[in-house]
């Protein structure tokens, strides 16, 4: 299979690795000691034979193995981390290499720009979600009890490798998670991509071929955003929270028992409805797209969301980091690939619901819940 390259345009720019088979182009193209980080799923994917390359190079490879899940994103852990870095020796020309989800990257990413002010990093994503997403756009971090990603720095990697057999073993559950992710991407900018996202072929054991390609696709739409504004400043970045402010509601409000991907593709179903009735006050042309969103809810077979009424929600939306200054601003889009920030009132955001709220009621008929 022949490998994809994308190369992404930060400061400094550095290239993403999609193909089979990297732990030979890892090992060759990194130099020096290594500290390889994974939890405990990831290690037996890819992890410890990362570990073993390197030593047989005789790399001396320092290995540390996290607990899977969110719980990992912690001062603690943090801690634990560089602490076990600073009594192994580990010295500036160590390089950090995650290998895992987004939280291992998250969390190895955040070590590798506080440790000794900063190592080189590399990222070896091997969930769909940290391919499509986490680990792609320099951003790192871990949670506080008061609030998730309230710690972390923009840390661009020095490269990044996506072995797509890695996905072989990744639950179903999961692999829908970075289709969301990938879903938006190609709303956002790649209809085509977006078609490849719910078809049934893409799938866990899909043709490695296959996953390269719509993983290419992904990756290039979230690198050109992040490469025209890669600290967050222009606004251009904020158009990928498509579909995220009433997703991130929704989580708070479920108190994390509802998947991010789920609430992200209610979310998008929102941001339809919401697109609408902007357009309409604004008088701007509209093209639906309401059945994107419904394809990919049915593609994920989403379970409903929290049954909750907007008045229910309003004080998470209102908390969103997102709204700064009066009103609410949301990510709409006029047309699918035409994405933009807009300032919404109230008005619009319940005459939004209420259509919003009627398909949720179709489809929670539909699946026979009352
Ligand atoms: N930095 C960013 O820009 C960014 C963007 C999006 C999400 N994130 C963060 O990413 C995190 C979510 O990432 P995630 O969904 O990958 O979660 P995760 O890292 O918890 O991984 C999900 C589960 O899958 C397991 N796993 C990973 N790869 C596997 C494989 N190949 N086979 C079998 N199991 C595997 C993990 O061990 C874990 O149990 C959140 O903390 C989120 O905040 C960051
Ligand atoms: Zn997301």
């Amino acid at each position: 299979m022949n490998l994809r390259t994308i190369h992404v345009q930060a400061d400094p720019a550095y290239p993403i690795h999609i193909g089979v088979n990297l732990l030979e182009r890892i090992t060759s193209e990194t130099h020096g000691r290594a500290v390889i980080i994974d939890d405990e799923h990831t290690r037996g994917v890819l992890g410890q034979a990362l570990v073993d390359a390197l030593s047989t190079q005789g790399r001396q490879p320092l290995h540390i193995t996290v607990p899977a899940g969110e719980g990992s994103k912690s001062v603690d852990t943090w801690q634990t981390v560089l602490r076990t870095m600073a009594d192994a020796g580990v010295t500036r020309d160590t390089t950090v290499m995650a290998v895992g989800g987004g939280v291992v990257g998250d969390l190895a990413g955040f070590v590798a720009a506080t440790y000794a002010r900063g190592l080189p990093f590399v990222q070896i994503p091997t969930s769909l979600l940290a391919m499509a997403d986490a680990a792609v756009g320099g951003k790192t971090g871990i949670n506080l009890p008061e609030g998730k990603n309230l710690v972390g720095a923009f840390w661009q990697p020095a490269a990044v490798y996506m072995d797509v057999a890695t996905l072989a073993s990744l639950p179903q559950d999961r692999f829908n998670e970075g289709r969301v992710e990938i879903a938006k991407h190609g709303l956002l900018a790649d209809t085509a991509l977006l078609a490849l996202a719910l078809d049934d072929a893409f799938e866990p054991h899909a043709e490695a071929t296959l996953l390269a390609d719509v993983l290419a696709r992904s990756v290039a739409v979230k690198a050109d955003v992040v490469a025209e504004d890669a600290l967050e400043q222009s606004g251009a970045r904020a158009t990928l929270n498509l579909g995220h402010t009433l997703a991130h509601a929704y989580e708070a409000i479920a108190q994390h028992t509802i998947a991010h991907g789920v609430a992200v593709a209610w979310g998008l179903l929102y941001a339809a409805h919401l697109s609408a009735a902007w357009a309409a006050h604004e008088r701007v042309p509209f093209n639906a797209w309401t059945t994107h969103a419904h394809d990919l809810l049915a593609r994920i077979d989403a379970p409903l969301p929290p049954d909750v009424t907007f008045d229910a929600l309003l004080p998470y939306l209102k908390r969103d980091k997102k709204n700064a200054g009066v009103g609410r601003r949301w990510v709409l889009m006029p047309d699918v690939g035409h994405a933009r920030l807009a300032q919404v009132t109230d008005r619009m955001e319940r005459e939004a619901w209420a259509s919003y709220a009627e398909d949720v009621a179709t489809i929670r008929a539909r699946k026979g819940t009352p």
